[in-house]
């Protein structure tokens, strides 16, 4: 990962960025853009020098617009001017992003800030730096930028050693994440998946961690977590990961959907559909890494991580459609459709949460369906929950991290739906809103916690098609960030 170091004022050279802004207001009709006041040490005629270039350049100060002006022979040799917007922290963010790209071919850049810039402002812009730097080690190992090391020279390094402890933290595990997303299934079974989370708790003894094999989610029951992971080579687990400090006073259950590839099993895929599978377990690599940054801030909230593991596969031992499984704690569902697996593993953790570790608040996250980029497009995860309070601190902490999610509703009339002739529940009920239905069916299994419950089906924003600000083509880490600044409001 890209090094960030706080400066009082430039040390090296090689290349300068300043930031700007637009120059006024649309209604006083002023035009193009200003050099913001207050950049610590700089010297007086390379201030003059950018300030004469924003107009040549055209510059409207639009957050993320680069503009680069080579100065051979001189120092420095490049001098690159980054709008920064409104100059909030999404502004900042998206100049981050721009200049880790437009700065790609340097070894080193040293980033302007004024001296008394606002903390959120340089939590944003390191954030940008780390998230658009992300490259895949695997698949696009030449590909890597030359940018090693980013000074940010802010006056008082000392003022901001915290937000940048916070978003390094923040960009590291969104990046882990994506790292586990981007993972071919090849390579990405239930068992590496485990064995990561092993490795990264294996120098923090403080996390505890337990990994159940398939033999005792056989003894304590887990039946859909069993019957999804059934038709695989690769058996399924279960990831029980605790973060506990001394001074909690909240427990958060985070829950991850961890479907390592679905096929769809007996119901299966068309192509099309199943070219990204390999991504059904974003959910299961967003709740982890949120509780790995979590223990590395030392944020004072317990939280307990499940991630139900396993490959929907097609076989002669998978499950079929029409197959009555029992899930942990006994509720049963006839499972209509074996591409409607997601929902079944997740009962499971969601039944156990609730009747074994009994949290203050119980949350999941799932790439669960198709329907939720049908709903709300490429780039909007769909949040459900009975709990007005609960669904509006979270959105807001999504929505300040930078990420985006739109409450929707657990509509009272469709959970007839749910209902089977065979069993207690009918998993897939083919009604129309696929995403609402689904969550209606997780909701089944929050018992006593249901209105302490809150679901996000993230299948649409878990994956960028394209480079994007800070998101890099291929897994975006969705919900890392989000989920990070809500459990730091909690206390
Ligand atoms: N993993 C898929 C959902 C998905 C689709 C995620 C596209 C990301 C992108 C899930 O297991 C699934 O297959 N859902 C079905 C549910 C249906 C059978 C009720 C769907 O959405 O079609
Ligand atoms: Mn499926
Ligand atoms: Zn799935």
């Amino acid at each position: 990962m890209l090094a960030i170091r706080l400066v009082g004022g430039p040390e090296r050279s090689e290349a300068l960025a300043l930031p700007i802004r637009p120059a006024g207001t649309a209604e006083d009709g002023a035009q193009g853009a200003t050099v913001l006041p207050g950049l610590p040490a700089l010297a007086d005629d390379v201030l003059a020098e950018a300030a004469a270039l924003a107009p040549a350049a055209r510059a409207t100060g639009r957050a993320g617009e680069v503009h680069v002006h080579l100065r051979p022979g001189r120092v420095p040799a490049r001098l690159l001017l980054v709008g920064a917007g409104d100059g909030d922290e999404s502004g900042w963010r998206a100049a981050g992003a721009a200049l880790a790209r437009s700065a790609s071919g340097e070894t080193h850049l040293t980033i302007m800030m004024p001296v008394d810039v606002e903390p959120d402002a340089v939590r944003g812009l390191v954030e940008g730096l780390l998230l658009a730097s992300y490259r895949f080690r695997l698949t696009e190992a030449g590909e890597s930028p030359a940018l090693a090391g980013v000074d940010v020279a802010v006056g008082d390094p000392t003022a901001y050693a915290d937000v940048v402890e916070r978003a390094e933290v923040t960009a590291r595990m969104t990046r882990l994440a994506r790292d586990l997303t981007n993972t071919p299934s090849s390579v990405k079974n239930p068992q590496w998946f485990a064995e990561q989370v092993e490795a990264a708790v294996a120098d923090r003894p403080d996390l505890r961690l337990r990994v159940r094999q398939p033999d005792e989610l056989a003894a304590e029951g887990f039946g859909g977590i069993l019957a999804v992971g059934g038709g695989s080579a690769s058996g399924p687990r279960l990831v029980e990961l605790d973060w506990h400090p001394a001074d909690a006073r909240t427990h958060v259950v985070l829950v991850g959907k961890g479907i390592t590839f679905d096929t769809g099993g007996i119901s299966i895929k068309p192509v099309p559909a199943m070219k990204l599978m390999r991504k059904d377990m974003a959910g299961a690599a967003a709740v982890v890494a949120a509780t790995l940054g979590a223990a590395a801030l030392r944020l004072p909230v317990r939280i307990t991580t499940l991630a139900p593991l396993a490959e929907n596969a097609v076989s002669g031992s998978a499950f079929r459609p029409g197959d009555v499984i029992t899930h942990y704690g006994g509720v049963t569902s006839e499972t209509t459709n074996s591409d409607a697996e997601g929902r079944l593993v997740l009962a499971d953790a969601l039944a156990y949460a609730v009747a074994e570790l009994k949290p203050d608040l119980l949350i999941d996250l799932a790439t669960l369906t198709g329907a939720n980029m049908v709903a709300l497009g490429k780039r909007t995860g769909a949040l459900y929950s009975d709990n007005d309070e609960l669904a509006a601190d979270v959105l807001a902490a999504i929505d300040a991290a930078g990420e985006s999610a739109w409450r929707m509703p657990l509509p009272a009339d469709y959970v007839e739906y749910l209902g089977s002739d065979v069993a207690d529940l009918y998993s897939a009920p083919n009604q129309g809103g696929g995403s609402v239905l689904a969550a209606l069916y997780l909701r089944e299994f929050t018992g006593d916690l249901r209105q302490r419950w809150l679901h996000v089906d993230m299948s649409a924003p878990s994956w960028a098609d394209g480079d994007a600000a800070e998101l890099t083509r291929g897994a975006t880490g969705w919900g890392v960030r989000g989920l990070l600044r809500w459990l730091a409001t909690l206390g």
